[in-house]
């Protein structure tokens, strides 16, 4: 596996694969990598001749009092993991490889950007499309895996690509959980004593919230978040948003069906803001 920290080495390389006309899958992430990123490069590597996965903790996605300096960095570690998914390539630029002086073009992100995480985190999701627009460009991604982790950003991504014709097949994968539910985030490293098991509020509102939209008919949307607002106190969270919403437009609905997914974000021990989300009925509903 080899460790590119060039844009023009990386180019050149996904060139002469698209010369040979092998596939390139693309896998971006900030690092830190845990088992749902190695569960996207193991997709990638299903779908495609060659593996790019990149690592890049961009200063663009994030707020002025966010967590840029302190996102925890282990580029040594993620490139063995990398390599042990089948990687070919880690792409690991340095910022001012893909904002070099003088940049001062970037991708807008639209309405779906705006509610949900975006409410909190102004600029979040056009530093996220711009960062991610130019990662497919300058590897020729033909495929390129996004988590169902960051439900927002998944569809937000999807609409890029539509909107700008990127010629790229965006996968979403499926959301890897720690056995006692807690979903796998880079994050989770700042959980210090109570605060790991006051993490999981989420997942209990989210277990709890799909159990009463088993019923038959399921309570309104409304009735749910109730009971999701008052587990997620009760447990020591701070919910910052929770809501019911069509997957495929992330609006709000007053009624679940097959496409409702419940989408919460929470601050834990006051400070590390955690996000997660499950459809609410079973896929054949
Ligand atoms: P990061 O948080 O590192 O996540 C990289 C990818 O891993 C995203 O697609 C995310 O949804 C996915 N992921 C994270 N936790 C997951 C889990 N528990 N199960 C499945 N997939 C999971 O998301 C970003 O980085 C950045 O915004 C990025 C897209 C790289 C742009 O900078």
């Amino acid at each position: 596996m080899q460790l590119i920290e060039h844009v023009a080495e990386m180019t050149a390389l996904a060139r002469s694969w698209r010369s040979q006309g092998l596939t390139v899958g693309v896998v971006p992430t900030m690092g830190c990598l845990h088992d749902g990123h190695l569960s996207l490069m193991r997709l990638a590597r299903e779908r495609c001749d060659r593996v790019v996965v990149t690592l890049f903790v961009n200063p663009l996605q994030f707020g002025p009092n966010e967590d840029f300096a302190a996102y925890p960095r282990q580029q040594r570690l993620d490139c063995q993991l990398a390599e042990e998914q089948g990687a070919d390539v880690v792409f690991a630029p340095d910022s001012r490889e893909l904002y070099p002086e003088g940049f001062q073009t970037t991708v807008k992100a639209g309405e779906l950007a705006k509610g949900l995480c975006g409410a909190s985190r102004p600029g979040h999701f056009d530093g996220v499309v711009t960062v991610v627009t130019k990662l497919l460009l300058l590897t020729c991604a033909d495929v390129a895996v996004f988590g169902e982790k960051d439900f927002q950003q998944l569809t937000v991504i999807r609409h890029l690509v539509a909107d700008l014709h990127l010629p790229v097949e965006i996968v979403g994968a499926p959301i890897v959980r720690e056995p006692d539910g807690l979903a796998m985030s880079s994050r989770n490293k700042y959980l210090q004593g109570e605060m790991r098991q006051e993490a999981l509020c989420l997942y209990r509102a989210i277990t709890e919230a799909r159990r009463l939209a088993l019923a038959t008919p399921p309570p309104a949307a409304a009735d749910i978040l109730e009971v999701v607002r008052q587990i997620v106190a009760e447990r020591g969270g701070a919910l910052d948003y929770a809501v019911i919403v069509d997957e495929r437009n992330l609006r709000e609905v007053p009624a679940v069906d097959g496409h409702s997914r419940l989408i919460l974000a929470a601050r834990i021990g006051g400070v590390v803001r955690l996000i997660d989300n499950a459809r609410l009925l079973p896929d054949h509903a």
